[in-house]
């Protein structure tokens, strides 16, 4: 699949105060985080401006967590909020920034359709997971995904034109 091309780092204030971390995602999430143990590591892959990755820190606060997005302007939204969350730049279609094993749980909202090397980050999202846990790719609605793949559908082909 083709990466269609994104404008996040012009839209990041925007992005910053018109997106909140919803609670049909967030609690999917939390339940998962709940098994983990204290002072598991959490990663969120494409964390924007980092609501998720705030949220579940709020949630627990035994355990780490930590975003990663491509975009420097959202990173900077991410961190201009209070949180124990850390943020780094990385892109989800090279090596995830993030040592092996190390992390209990993955997940992405929203992103998995930006991605342009889907097959390698589903493989960084396994080296880099501690347990046998799932990656969560989670959108607003099925509206939403339809509309994504629908996006990436037809920039894929206008890209082989
Ligand atoms: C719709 S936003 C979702 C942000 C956040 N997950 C949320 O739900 O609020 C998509 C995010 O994916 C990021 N993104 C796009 N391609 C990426 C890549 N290859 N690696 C990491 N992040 C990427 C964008 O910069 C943007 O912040």
């Amino acid at each position: 699949m083709h990466a269609f091309p994104t404008d996040y780092d012009q839209y990041a204030a925007t992005y910053a105060w018109t997106r909140w971390a919803v609670p049909w995602v967030v609690e999917p999430l939390a339940r998962v985080v709940d098994g983990l143990p204290s002072g598991a590591a959490v990663l969120d892959v494409g964390c924007g401006t980092g609501n998720y990755a705030r949220a579940l820190s709020e949630h627990r606060a035994d355990i780490v967590c930590a975003g990663f997005d491509i975009s420097k302007p959202m990173l900077r939204e991410a961190a201009a909020r209070p949180s124990r969350a850390r943020f780094v730049v990385g892109d989800a279609s090279r090596a995830f920034p993030c040592r092996d094993r190390v992390v209990g749980l993955a997940f992405a909202v929203d992103v998995i359709h930006h991605i342009e090397r889907l097959a390698t980050f589903f493989v960084e999202a396994a080296r880099v997971r501690e347990w046998a846990r799932s990656v969560w790719e989670a959108y607003a609605s099925q509206q939403d995904l339809a509309r994504a793949w629908m996006r990436a559908a037809i920039a894929g082909v206008s890209s082989r034109r």
